[in-house]
């Protein structure tokens, strides 16, 4: 099977890295891929822009489908090019994308389909003074969001009346995501603990993967600024069965039935971000694509072959296909580069991998080994691993409880070192105080 996977994080890496657990030969080409993709199969380069050079290559290198990882060529109809041609592909078309790629989309299907989510107000580009009226009349806290794709920056949860002012004024008088910001969705704050579902759909049928959890902020505690995600852990014990359920009934059901009902059939891996709040879980977001870590630890716990289950996601033949998780645990810990989220150099030698990596790159020391997944990475013309991200390396293990994943993973990340990597180290902190 000859397989293309779109992307360069660290998603991408354990996307390979779940296809070649396989028993069933696979060879991958990754576009672009990172300095750990190298070692599973062909890193590529072209433009992902244009549509007819990822045609070509699919035609060229005889590929049998194609998985897009992240948002935005799926927003920019790259999965709606490739299935014109009849090549397989994972992942949404243009218009079903638009549940990530704009919120002011995402919040309206929502409303007419009775799915529980924060109330909320949605402002074009020429009604800036009506949000700051609006902002001022809610109070805080209040939650301020760019409609359109934000690379994670796009939503601000505001504590003070001057933060929200801010944001409104940023986002919509000074352009500060541009377009992105043009139209603002503010909503209410809803308090609870988070979780993220990924709903494997052809449209119709559907499987969902251990739930897990994200820790979006920089700083042990959820302090500080966002991040694209410092760790990540799953199953979430938050996601008890009667959540489970009530997320299925309440939530996905009416979410893949809406978008069959409003003619764009979701197909590929519906992210789904809630909120457990005290009325049950509501949506914080969706996204159209697997989250980044958390694939970093969904696609370890998926027993169930991974060329099968991608296989059936592309030819929209999931209904004969049960997926099955690992018992246990998986938690992941990032490495980020200093400075990061916000501004960081690169370039920085990586030392403690080489040694320990076999060619999926999985540690080799003892016990249930632990995974290094490549984010922000490059291999140098020398041949030396060298950070080039704010996230560089997820390490993630899986073990029989949370606290053995993440012992193992924690002990690998000892291991590594470059100049100024900072990690946070209370991954999985709310999943262990669940077991207490
Ligand atoms: N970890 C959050 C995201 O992938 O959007």
């Amino acid at each position: 099977m000859r397989i293309l996977i779109i992307g360069s994080g660290g998603r991408e890496h354990a996307i390979a890295w779940s296809l070649k657990q396989s028993p069933q030969p696979t060879e991958l080409f990754i576009a672009p891929g990172n300095g750990g993709t190298q070692a599973l199969g062909r890193n590529v380069s072209f433009d992902v822009t244009r549509h007819e050079e990822v045609i070509g290559f699919v035609r060229r290198e005889s590929i049998d489908f194609v998985i897009v990882g992240p948002e935005q060529p799926l927003v920019d109809g790259l999965s709606d090019a490739l299935r014109k041609e009849s090549i397989p592909v994972v992942g949404p078309s243009a218009a079903a994308a638009q549940l990530e790629g704009s919120k002011a989309f995402s919040k309206s299907f929502m409303s007419r389909h009775g799915i529980p989510t924060a109330a909320y107000r949605t402002f074009s580009s020429d009604q800036s003074d009506e949000a700051l009226d609006f902002v001022r009349e809610e109070g805080v806290p209040i939650v301020v969001k760019a409609s359109g794709l934000a690379a994670g920056k796009g939503a601000m949860v505001c504590m003070t009346l001057a933060e929200a002012e801010n944001a409104v004024r940023g986002l919509m008088k000074d352009d500060m995501l541009g377009d992105a910001g043009s139209t603002v969705v503010i909503e209410s704050f809803m308090t609870g603990e988070e979780a993220s579902l990924f709903v494997l759909t052809d449209g119709v049928d559907f499987s969902i993967l251990a739930p897990a959890q994200d820790h979006k902020r920089i700083g042990e505690g959820d302090i500080g600024p966002n991040t694209g995600g410092m760790g990540a852990y799953a199953p979430a014990p938050v996601m008890t069965t009667d959540l489970m359920n009530a997320a299925i009934e309440r939530v996905i059901r009416p979410t893949l039935e809406g978008m069959v009902n409003e003619g764009m059939p979701y197909q590929g891996i519906l992210y789904v971000g809630l909120m457990i709040t005290e009325e049950g879980p509501k949506v914080v977001e969706y996204n159209c694509r697997l989250g980044d870590p958390e694939a970093q630890v969904v696609l370890p716990l998926m027993k169930t072959d991974a060329v099968d289950v991608f296989a059936a996601l592309a030819h929209g033949t999931l209904s004969g296909l049960e997926v099955e998780s690992y018992e246990g645990a998986a938690a992941c810990v990032v490495l980020a580069s200093a400075g990061y989220p916000g501004s960081y150099a690169k370039g920085k030698a990586i030392s403690g991998i080489g040694e320990m990596s076999d060619s999926n790159g999985s540690s080799s020391a003892g016990g249930e080994a632990a995974v290094i997944f490549h984010a922000g990475t490059r291999v140098s013309e020398s041949g030396e691993l060298q950070t080039n991200g704010g996230r560089v390396l997820a390490v993630a293990a899986r073990g029989v409880t949370l606290q053995v994943a993440l012992d193992e993973a924690y002990r690998t990340v000892s291991q590594i070192d470059f100049d100024g990597v900072q990690f946070r180290r209370d991954i999985g902190h709310k999943g262990l105080a669940h077991n207490d």
